[in-house]
């Protein structure tokens, strides 16, 4: 598994001793519009940004990038109807518009990078972007596969100064999620014993019409290194989340939020050793030596139950139930958060018992959590743009969050290779164990499943790290 790295931190934070004006490089020219809405912030705090991926998540990174005193200077998208769209709503028409990512990375006035592409667009714009020395708000999931992850963490390695933050922005929840840790690191659930997350499922789905790409979509470019097949408009803008070729389902999708907490719960208590990952699920589409045997329905499991013991003996469980949120349990308490509650015993003792002044900001890398509002997103990006300026990591770091991901692209393989458990229905499987050897970074004794931790990319669209 991945570490977090000191040394990274380190170097950060000579660089920013080392730089009196850190911030100068981005420095852009001020609009007069951006000066009348964000009176607060001085010229040259100011940060230009260009949007990869245009869709839901990209306009709203947007939005909150400009509210914490960024200029949205480029849109990019392979759908120019959403260029045209975001262009409107988050630089009154004012941005430059582009359908290549890589030429929008040509400009040097741009010093953060926003990558909101459907998961299996992350991982290449990112390294891209990474060498061409921006700094880059990623949404999550980080990687398509494990091997991605390895990519990414090798030229994050090569570039010790860049500052990428995942959008993961339930790590600046104060209210919830960042109290819930605080709990755990402050020993009063005990040593902990197993996470539990209940993520939801794929919705249902029916057999798709394969059709002509709309002529404001580049259906090639947005396949990228996935194979061509026929456009289905299922297959892609928001839907694409239930199709393994692009994505992994709930598994990644929420995943990616709540087992990305799991794991900072668990943190070193879970060992160093390998990892057992095992599990049952139902998928819509019944599937062959892992790949779905029907190309014209949603694919990703729809009913699943992983659990991933630790060399430790700690459990991390990954459930579709519709109780959304994290069991957290202690030898001597347990808790439940989410989204819009935090409950147990533990909570309620806090009343008698409060937790230190300082709990969260131990946390919070040392740093005191922003509280601009209770949804972790503006606090998220209020962070992540401070990180910038000062040049620090910030909260969701690319090594803690591969730690998580991984763990949720291996649940899949789990499943994808599973056993039907009744001869009569394909689709509900027992999911094949894996012991993953975190040194080795193979499944032992797998050569099938450890096949699947890379995937073979389409020409032209070949990730190099
Ligand atoms: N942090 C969160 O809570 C959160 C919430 C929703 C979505 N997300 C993540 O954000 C990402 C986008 O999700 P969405 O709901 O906005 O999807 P979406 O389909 O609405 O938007 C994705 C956009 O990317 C564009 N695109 C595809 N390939 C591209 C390329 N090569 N270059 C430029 N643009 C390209 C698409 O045309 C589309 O406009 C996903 O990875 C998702 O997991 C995160």
């Amino acid at each position: 598994m991945y570490k977090s790295s000191t040394s990274r931190r380190d170097f950060l934070k000579k660089s920013a001793v080392a730089s009196a004006v850190p911030v100068a490089s981005f420095a852009v020219p001020y609009f007069a519009w951006t000066e009348k809405a964000y009176p607060n912030f001085a010229k040259n705090d100011r940060i230009a940004v260009g949007v990869i991926g245009c869709g839901a998540m990209g306009k709203g990174d947007a939005g909150r990038a400009k509210f914490h005193g960024a200029d949205i200077v480029a849109v990019c998208d392979v759908d120019s109807t959403h260029t045209d769209i975001a262009n409107k709503k988050v630089a009154d028409g004012k941005a430059d518009k582009y359908s290549d990512y890589r030429k929008l990375l040509e400009r040097d006035d741009i010093g953060v990078v926003i990558v909101a592409t459907p998961d299996h667009w992350h991982t290449r714009p990112l390294i891209d972007a990474i060498k061409a020395g921006k700094e880059v708000y990623c949404e999550k999931p980080l990687t398509l596969t494990v091997g991605e992850g390895e990519l990414v963490q090798k030229v994050f390695a090569d570039h010790p100064d860049r500052i990428v933050q995942v959008g993961t922005q339930q790590r600046s929840d104060v209210v919830f999620f960042l109290k819930a840790l605080a709990l755990v690191q402050e020993g009063r659930l005990g040593k902990i014993k197993r996470v539990q997350c209940a993520v939801g499922a794929t919705p249902a789905t029916m057999d798709y019409k394969k059709t002509q790409p709309p002529a404001h979509l580049n259906w090639d470019n947005w396949l990228g290194q996935t194979p061509k097949v026929d456009y289905i408009p299922e297959r892609c803008h928001n839907n694409f989340r239930w199709w393994y070729e692009y994505s992994g389902g709930k598994m990644t999708d929420w995943g990616a939020h709540h087992v990305d907490i799991a794991r900072w719960v668990i943190g070193d208590e879970a060992g160093d050793g390998p990892v057992r990952i095992t599990g049952t699920a139902t998928h819509s589409v019944p599937f062959k030596d892992g790949y779905p045997t029907i190309d014209n329905q949603y694919n990703t499991a729809q009913e699943f139950n992983i659990t991933c013991k630790f060399s430790s003996g700690v459990e991390l469980v990954m459930r579709h139930d519709t109780d959304n949120g994290i069991l957290i349990e202690g030898t001597k308490g347990r808790i439940f958060v989410n989204r819009g509650k935090l409950t147990g015993k533990p909570v309620e003792e806090i009343e008698n018992n409060p937790l230190p002044s300082d709990a969260l900001k131990k946390v919070y890398k040392g740093v005191e959590p922003y509280t601009d509002n209770k949804w972790g997103w503006s606090n998220h990006w209020h962070q992540y743009l401070d990180c910038v300026r000062e040049r620090r990591e910030p909260i969701s770091d690319v090594a803690s969050h591969l730690q998580a991901i991984d763990l949720c692209h291996m649940a899949n393989l789990c499943i994808r290779l599973g056993e039907p458990i009744r001869a009569d229905d394909p689709t509900k499987v027992k999911g094949r164990p894996l012991t993953w050897d975190p040194a080795k970074r193979l499944f032992v004794a797998d050569e099938q499943a450890s096949s699947f931790l890379k995937r073979k990319q389409r020409a032209g669209y070949e990730i190099v790290g």
